[in-house]
């Protein structure tokens, strides 16, 4: 099937729990759960910025869920520090199928990045992990100053791709986005990196669901 692809950003092509590597400097052995905690706020503020219609950049909700996530483990951060990570956030390590995978689909699909992130931000981590130039566009909430799950967000992006005849794929690792983009009528594939997540039983399905972006070129064939 002829169809543009949108591939979502956080979780999908860069990994935000790689925080948690630098965060063992601030709090030791609980670098993992804060880095979890502030990855579950910046999704909830986003959705609520969304849903209070008080929309700010997608950093200001990392920032914010940062200071939450150290706060709640009884935690400190100078603001030397703070700054520091959220500028080590521009710099999110690529998982390893990222890059493959785009390459071997760039002269089938036209490949879009499609993220809450805003340009800025999403050009610094694309371009450190080499991902940037595999894309035909970026397209951010920002223009429109909304978040997924919103489903004006989708809608803009068949616009902003240029997709009104032919479909528009999300491809999403997370499952809100997924069950977004399904609900706003675009097709959308789960990247289901971890076996033991659960897609949220919505009675909305995946177009489809794989295990890692290494088999997205077959899926497409047969949807
Ligand atoms: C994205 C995040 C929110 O849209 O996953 O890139």
């Amino acid at each position: 099937m002829t169809m543009t692809l949108a591939f979502d950003v956080y979780g999908t092509l860069v990994d935000p729990m790689g925080m948690s590597r630098l965060l063992a400097e601030d709090a030791g052995d609980r670098a993992e759960g804060v880095a979890a905690l502030w990855r579950e706020k910046q999704l909830e503020f986003s959705f609520r910025k969304g849903l209070m219609k008080v929309y700010e950049d997608f950093g200001v909700c990392t920032r914010q869920a940062l200071r939450y996530a150290m706060a709640t483990h009884k935690l400190t951060l100078s603001e030397e520090r703070e700054n520091a990570l959220m500028a080590a956030y521009l710099s999110l390590p690529a998982f390893e199928d990222a890059l493959p995978a785009l390459k071997s689909l760039r002269g089938e699909y036209p490949l879009f990045a499609f993220s809450n992130g805003g340009y800025p931000a999403l050009e610094k981590v694309l371009g450190h992990n080499d991902l940037l130039d595999q894309f035909e566009g970026l397209v951010s909430v920002d223009d429109i100053k909304s978040f997924k799950p919103d489903p004006a967000v989708y809608t803009y992006a068949r616009r902003a791709t240029g997709s009104w005849e032919k479909p528009l794929c999300l491809v999403s690792s997370n499952a809100w986005d997924v069950i977004g983009a399904r609900a706003a009528g675009l097709l959308a594939i789960w990247v289901q990196r971890d076996p033991n997540k659960v897609f949220e039983d919505w009675g909305i399905q995946p177009s489809a669901v794989i295990n890692s972006l290494s088999e997205l070129q077959e899926t497409l064939k047969n949807l």
